[in-house]
């Protein structure tokens, strides 16, 4: 049976981190569905529109790689997706925490799927959407950290306000 993965977040926005990742998961999960979580935020930067279009672009190459939304329990949309595999990023030790709750969490209310943690390249490991978004907002490169493409829009917004 071929193995299909849900990679879920807020990707507000998508960083070089994320795209490590989903390219990492690409080539041991048959497929893998980048799932942006609807309504994660009260005020998001980026619009859950935006977003997918985003990860949409930047993921044209991958024709296993798939770009979706969805609300509600991530165990109910990776059933309904017919999912095995949760994939979580880890960077540091500081993540560990917060992720091996859910993913006790999201064993206890599904335990037919498994979550996996895996690792970005080092020179992303210190990234996050906060710190892009904070650093960007204050004048600070965040070139080679985000795809061209968030960069551009990031830039959009900043000479519209
Ligand atoms: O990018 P993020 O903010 O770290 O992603 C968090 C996400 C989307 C994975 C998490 O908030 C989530 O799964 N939300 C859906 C609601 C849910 O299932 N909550 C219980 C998790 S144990």
């Amino acid at each position: 049976m071929p193995t299909l993965a849900v990679y879920p977040g807020s990707f507000d926005p998508l960083t070089n981190g994320h795209v490590d990742i989903i390219t990492r998961g690409a080539r041991i999960f048959d497929r893998i569905i980048v799932a942006i979580l609807i309504n994660a935020e009260k005020a998001p930067l980026f619009g859950v529109g935006e977003r997918l279009e985003i990860a949409t672009e930047v993921f044209t190459d991958l024709p296993n790689v798939e770009v979706d939304t969805f609300d509600g329990l991530l165990v109910d949309y990776a059933e309904r997706r017919r999912a095995q595999v949760i994939v979580r990023g880890l960077r540091a030790v500081s993540d560990f925490e917060f992720e091996f709750q859910m993913a006790l969490m999201n064993r206890r209310l599904n335990g037919k799927i498994e979550t996996v943690f895996m690792m970005p390249a080092e020179q992303y490991s210190y990234i996050s959407s906060r710190l892009i978004k904070e650093v960007f907002a204050l004048g600070g490169r965040v070139h080679g950290l985000v795809p061209d493409m968030v960069e551009e829009r990031l830039r959009q917004k900043v000479n519209k306000r």
